[in-house]
């Protein structure tokens, strides 16, 4: 578990949506990648992605705890394996035209190798419509900056092909990226986006409704993603629902599925989250959640006065707030309740689920939620919260595109059927 924290480290890398939005300049051309497919794409959606009864994927934590899933691209099918992301823009794996890639478990994607394999031609609307893209061997590229300070680039080929995931099969436009500024994702060959962009998987299958439920990540076993009409709660009393953020079209948020946070219950103390500041994000990518700073400070003091241990003198890093495993009995450490739409929702968190064993050789636990201000991000460290997928272990998350809804209810995922 000492995993954890290279994975933060990573996290800003791969993490369009959080690093990008406050570094206007240097940002990643999110905007501009997505018009670009969105183009790229028209026409080219299989009018029946999703097979009546809908496409079940399972899905595993990797080592370094992002949610993976296995699928297949090109003709014959070559195996990939991505990051499933609920708030990802785009769909994209490195391809073996790579000149600078990062490790990954499964052999590069060789599109060549591929019959239905199209690299978006140069000179069409959809390529330069994108500001960064650039010609060679007449195939559209693009190229990326996530974040400068964190040296994040990443360039790729515009590219349409075939993917079966899990019992769907698509055909996608997705990115092929050729060259990465990404040291590692311990694994995985790319990422799936699940956000509401043009460009993400859910968009280009034209999905209504989805739903996911985490297995606590040292279970062992697999995780579900559903897919279209498979995608229902057991209900019965025990769901709740709560409404996605008003956005504008043009509003970063609209891309993603953002939710009004108005509290925190850590046992007796009620922590309120500033007006300015009530918008999480949900999401998969983060194994951590983020508070703002203020809600965060009172949260540390919570559970620290909850749990009535001393706080180890220096946190493993990128940890603020640890304790000494012996020191932590059971009973004191909070359930935390996340309230939603004036408690018309609640998500809540166990211990288990936010005091993570860190692997230290005396044992240490930390909270796996940090503040904003660690990102360096002014927008986040004043706006937007985000939901952390170890929070969201064992509750079944459905999205309703159409009603612009998030629901959940507690669940065993790994006993989900279907
Ligand atoms: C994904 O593929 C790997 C082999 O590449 C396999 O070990 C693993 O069990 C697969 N996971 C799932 C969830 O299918
Ligand atoms: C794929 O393209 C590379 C050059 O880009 C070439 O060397 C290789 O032979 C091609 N492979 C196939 C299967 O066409
Ligand atoms: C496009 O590629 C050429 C040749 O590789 C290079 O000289 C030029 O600077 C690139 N243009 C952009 C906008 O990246
Ligand atoms: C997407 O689904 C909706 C509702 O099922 C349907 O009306 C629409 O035509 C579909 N669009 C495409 C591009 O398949
Ligand atoms: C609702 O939750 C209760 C208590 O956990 C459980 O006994 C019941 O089976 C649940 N209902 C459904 C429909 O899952
Ligand atoms: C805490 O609970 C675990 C099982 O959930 C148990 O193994 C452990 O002994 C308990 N520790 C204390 C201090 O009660
Ligand atoms: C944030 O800024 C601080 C101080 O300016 C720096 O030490 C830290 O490494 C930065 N963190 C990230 C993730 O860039």
């Amino acid at each position: 578990m000492g995993r954890l924290v290279t994975t933060l480290l990573v996290l800003c890398l791969i993490y369009v949506t959080t690093c990008s939005l406050s570094t206007r300049t240097a940002a990643f051309r999110a905007h501009d990648l997505r018009r670009g497919l969105e183009q790229a794409m028209r026409g080219r959606l299989l009018a029946d992605a999703t097979p009546a009864g809908g496409s079940a994927v399972p899905i595993h934590w990797s080592r370094h705890l992002y949610n993976v899933a296995n699928f297949t691209i090109g003709t014959p099918p070559q195996p990939a394996s991505a990051i499933i992301d609920v708030a990802g823009e785009l769909v994209w794996t490195q391809c073996s035209l790579c000149s600078r890639c990062f490790k990954q478990d499964l052999p590069l994607f060789v599109p060549n190798a591929s019959s239905t394999f199209r690299p978006e031609p140069c000179g069409t609307d959809a390529c330069k419509s994108i500001p960064t893209s650039n010609c060679s061997s007449n195939m559209c590229t693009y190229e990326g900056t996530i974040n400068s300070k964190l040296g994040g680039h990443t360039l790729g080929i515009v590219a349409t092909d075939t993917f079966a995931i899990g019992t769907a099969t698509a055909s996608l436009g997705f990115g092929c990226v050729v060259a990465s500024g990404i040291n590692t994702m311990g694994g995985p060959s790319g990422l799936i986006g699940l956000g509401r962009a043009p460009s993400s998987l859910v968009s280009q299958m034209n999905i209504t409704k989805f739903s996911y439920c985490l297995t606590p990540h040292d279970s062992g076993k697999n995780s579900r993603l559903l897919l279209g009409s498979s995608a229902k709660l057991a209900g019965g009393g025990n769901s709740t629902t709560t409404p996605f953020v008003k956005t504008s079209p043009g509003d970063d948020m609209s891309q993603y599925y953002p939710i009004q946070l108005d509290g925190i219950k850590a046992g007796d103390a009620a922590i309120a989250l500033p007006a300015s500041g009530n918008t999480v994000l949900v999401q998969t990518l983060a194994p951590m959640s983020f508070l703002v700073d203020s809600a965060y400070q009172a949260l540390k003091k919570a559970v620290t006065k909850a749990v009535g241990a001393a706080p180890t003198a220096t946190p493993v890093q990128p940890f603020d707030l640890c304790f000494p495993k012996a020191g932590l009995s059971n009973a004191s450490a909070p359930d935390l309740v996340f309230t939603f739409q004036q408690g018309a929702a609640a998500l809540t968190v166990p211990p288990a689920r936010y005091l993570i064993d860190v692997g230290e050789e005396k044992g240490t636990v930390c909270m796996a939620i940090l503040s904003t201000s660690w990102l360096n991000t002014t927008a986040l460290d004043e706006h937007l919260n985000i939901l952390g997928s170890l929070q969201q272990e064992n509750t079944h998350f459905l999205l309703d595109l159409e009603k612009k809804t998030l629901s959940f209810e507690p669940a065993d995922c790994s006993s989900l059927l279907s």
